[in-house]
C-alpha cells in the first residue's frame, strides 16, 4: 500500500514547481497578458486557445472546458495518475525527497503504482542497453544495428538495448533484484507467468525503448535480428500496461516535442529506425507509431505541438494508403483533416533509406512540399477516373461526393468541392447543393454554442472578484463594505460567500477554493483567479470597478424602494412613508456622488465573456 505524502512536502513540491514549465510540456504556450500564457487546451478540442496559465499563481485554467487546478491537478489528468503519483512525479522532477507518513524517506514500497511501474522499465532500460553495448551475447545485435548505420553514439543516445538470448530470466532476475516484486514486474509488461515461471516478456531481440511525452520509459518495441528464424513476428510491443497504451503512443515524441514547436512541423514515419535515421540526418521532428496505425488520437497529441504534421508515405504503399480506410478515417477527424500533409518518397524506399542516399536536407524538401492530406486524397481518387469523356467525369463528380462530405471543416470542404468544380467543369451551384447537407450516417459534428455573454452586472460582479482573487491589496479596503445583496447572480454570489467564509481578500486561493460549496463553484473560482481583466489591470481601473459595483447595488436597492413607496398609501402609513422616502433621497445622493468623479466615457466596462 502507498503511503500517505506528508502535507509540508507536498507544499514543497507546489512551490518548487514551475506550472508554466509543466505544461510547457505538453502544450505550446504563448504570451497571454502580464504574467499569462495561453495555448490550446489539451483536454478538450479547441481551435483557438482558451486555456490560461499563470505563473504567478501556479495556477491552470480553461474557459472553453472550465478545467483547471494546479501542477498536480494537471499532471493528473494529463497522464492519469493518482493524486500520490502526480506528486511522486514532481518530486522526481524537482530533485525532492519526499517524506512519507510512518515510513522512512524514499522508500520503495511507498511509491505509488504506475510510478512504481515506470521505475522498473528505467532499470530496464539500462539492464538492456549495458547488455547491447557490453555483453558477449549482444555482438551479433551490434552488428546489426551498425549494418543499419547506429552506431555506439547512436545507441546511446537512444537507449537501444538488447534482450539477451541465453536467458528467459536476464531481466527478471535482474529487477527482483533490485526490490521489484513478481506482480509489478508481470504489470508492467516486463515479464509473463506461464508453466515454468516468471519469464521475461523480451527474448533475442533488439530493444527501441518508448518513453511517454514527459520523458519517462513506459513500453519497449522488439525486433527479431532474422526475420527468416521464424521465432515470431518482426516486431513485438510491450502490451497495454496502466501506462502504456500502444494506439496513443508516438515514438520518439518526447525528444522531438521541442523540435516540432521550433520548426513548425512533425514528420510521421513508418518505424523506429526511421525515426533514428531522420534524427541522425538532422530531421528530429520525426516520430512514429508504435506498430499501430496513424489515428485522430495521434493527431490530438501532436495537435498540441503543432498544425502542420506531414506524413512520409512510400510511392509504393501510397495508392494502397489512399484505397484504404485509414486515410478516409483521417480525413473525416477533425483533429487531422486540416493539420495532415502528405510527403511522397520514391517507390521502395523507406525514410531510413532515402535519408541514406539523398541525406536530411533533401528529406526536409520534400517535408516543405508535402500536400495537404485532402488535397492528396482527392488528386489519388482523380487519377483514377478517365476524365477525357463527360461520362468519366459524371462518375468521378459523383464519387467524391461522400469524400468531399467526410471533410468536417466547412470551409475547407466548399473550398475543395470548388476545386473539383473547377476540374471537372461542373455547375457550381448545382454540386456544392450536393456536397451540402448532413454527411450520410455520420453525427454532425458537434458544435459548442459561443459562452454566454456575462450581463454588464455579473461582468462588473466578476471583475471586482478577480480583483479580490487577484490583487488583494487594492481590494481588502472596498470589499470591506460588500455584502451579499451587492451580487447578483448565483455564481458571483456562491464566490463572494466562499471568499468571506475564507476570511476575505488575501487569503491563499485555496482556503477559498475549500469553502465552495460545490465544484461548480470552485471551477467559477479557479477562472475568476486566473482569468485576464477587461481593462489594464492597474489600481485605477480597480477603483473604477469597486465603484460601479456599488453604484449597481444602489440602484438595485433603490428601485426596489421605489416599488415600495408606489404601493405604500402615505395617508395611511405617513411615518413609515417619510422613512422609506428619505432613505430613497439619501441612497440616490449617494448613488450621485458615486457617478461625479467619473472620467470621460460612460463608464461601462468593456464587454466579457463568461
Ligand atoms: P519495417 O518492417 O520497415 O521495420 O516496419 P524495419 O526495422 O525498418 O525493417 P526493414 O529493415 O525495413 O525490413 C516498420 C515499422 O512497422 C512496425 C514497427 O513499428 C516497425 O518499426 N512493425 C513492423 C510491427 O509492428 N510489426 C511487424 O511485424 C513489422
Ligand atoms: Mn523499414
Amino acid at each position: 500500500m502507498a503511503g500517505r505524502i506528508r502535507d509540508e512536502s507536498i507544499a514543497e513540491i507546489r512551490e518548487a514547481t514551475d506550472v508554466v514549465a509543466l505544461v510547457g510540456e505538453y502544450v505550446t504556450l504563448r504570451p497571454g497578458g502580464g504574467t499569462r500564457m495561453k495555448g490550446l487546451c489539451p483536454f478538450h478540442q479547441e481551435k483557438t486557445p482558451s486555456f490560461t496559465v499563470d505563473s504567478t499563481r501556479s495556477l491552470w485554467h480553461c474557459f472553453g472546458c472550465s478545467q483547471g487546478g494546479d501542477a498536480i491537478d494537471f499532471l493528473m489528468k494529463q497522464e492519469t495518475l493518482s493524486f500520490t503519483e502526480a506528486v511522486e512525479r514532481l518530486a522526481h522532477r524537482s530533485g525532492i525527497e519526499l517524506r512519507y507518513e510512518g515510513r522512512s524517506a524514499g522508500e520503495r514500497g511507498s511509491m505509488g503504482r504506475k510510478s512504481r511501474l515506470v521505475a522498473a522499465h528505467a532499470e530496464a532500460v539500462g539492464f538492456y542497453h549495458r547488455a547491447l553495448v557490453e555483453s558477449p551475447d549482444g555482438r551479433t545485435a551490434r552488428a546489426y544495428l551498425s549494418s543499419r548505420g547506429v552506431d555506439r553514439a547512436v545507441a546511446e543516445r537512444f537507449q537501444l538495448g538488447w534482450a539477451p538470448g541465453g536467458s528467459w530470466e536476464a531481466l527478471v532476475g535482474h529487477l527482483r533484484g533490485k526490490g521489484f516484486r513478481p506482480e509489478e514486474l508481470t504489470e508492467a509488461g516486463l515479464a509473463r507467468t506461464g508453466a515454468r515461471g516468471l519469464r521475461d516478456a523480451f527474448h533475442a531481440r533488439v530493444l527501441f525503448p518508448i518513453f511517454d511525452v514527459a520523458g519517462d520509459p513506459v513500453a519497449f518495441g522488439g525486433r527479431l535480428l532474422d526475420v527468416d528464424e521464424g521465432r515470431g513476428p518482426k516486431y513485438v510491443n510491450t502490451a497495454e500496461t496502466p501506462i502504456w497504451h500502444k494506439g496513443r503512443a508516438l515514438y520518439a515524441l518526447n525528444w522531438a516535442k521541442s523540435e516540432i514547436v521550433k520548426a513548425g512541423f512533425a514528420v510521421v514515419v513508418e518505424g523506429y529506425t526511421d525515426v533514428i535515421a531522420c534524427h541522425q540526418a538532422g530531421v528530429p521532428q520525426a516520430v512514429a507509431t508504435c506498430g499501430t496505425a496513424l489515428r485522430a488520437e495521434h493527431f490530438k497529441l501532436l495537435g498540441r505541438f503543432t498544425g502542420r504534421i506531414v506524413l512520409a508515405f512510400d510511392a509504393d504503399a501510397a495508392g494502397g494508403r489512399a484505397a484504404g480506410r485509414g486515410v478516409a478515417e483521417l480525413v473525416a477527424a477533425p483533429e487531422a483533416s486540416l493539420s495532415a500533409h502528405v510527403l511522397t518518397m520514391p517507390a521502395g524506399l523507406d525514410p531510413a533509406e532515402y535519408v541514406g542516399r539523398y541525406g536530411g536536407e533533401a528529406f526536409r524538401e520534400l517535408v516543405e512540399a508535402a500536400q495537404p492530406l485532402v488535397r492528396w486524397w482527392l488528386d489519388w481518387k482523380l487519377a483514377t477516373f478517365d476524365l477525357s469523356q463527360p461520362e468519366g467525369k459524371v462518375r468521378a463528380a459523383r464519387e467524391l461526393v461522400p469524400l468531399l462530405r467526410s471533410v468536417p471543416d466547412t470551409l475547407q470542404r466548399t473550398g475543395y468541392a470548388r476545386s473539383v468544380v473547377q476540374r471537372l467543369h461542373l455547375d457550381e451551384r448545382e454540386y456544392l447543393a450536393m456536397i451540402a447537407g448532413q454527411p450520410a450516417g455520420r453525427p454532425q459534428v458537434e458544435v459548442k454554442a459561443p459562452p454566454r455573454s456575462r450581463s454588464p452586472q455579473a461582468r462588473v460582479e466578476c471583475e471586482a472578484l478577480k480583483f479580490a482573487l487577484q490583487h488583494p491589496e487594492w481590494t481588502a479596503e472596498a470589499a470591506e463594505r460588500w455584502a451579499p445583496d451587492w451580487f447578483s447572480t448565483p455564481g458571483t454570489l456562491a464566490a463572494f460567500g466562499a471568499l468571506t467564509d475564507a476570511g476575505g481578500p488575501g487569503k491563499p486561493l485555496e482556503a477559498v477554493l475549500e469553502a465552495a460549496a460545490t465544484e461548480t463553484d470552485r471551477r467559477f473560482l479557479r477562472g475568476l483567479a486566473v482569468e485576464a481583466f477587461a481593462a489594464e489591470e492597474n489600481r485605477g481601473y480597480a477603483d473604477e470597478v469597486f465603484r460601479r459595483l456599488e453604484e449597481l447595488r444602489l440602484t438595485r436597492v433603490i428601485d426596489q424602494l421605489k416599488g415600495t413607496l408606489q404601493r405604500m398609501n402615505p395617508v395611511e402609513r405617513p411615518h413609515e412613508y417619510t422613512r422609506t422616502f428619505e432613505e430613497l433621497i439619501a441612497l440616490e445622493a449617494r448613488r450621485r456622488a458615486l457617478r461625479e468623479p467619473r472620467p470621460e466615457g460612460d463608464g461601462d466596462l468593456p464587454e466579457r465573456t463568461a
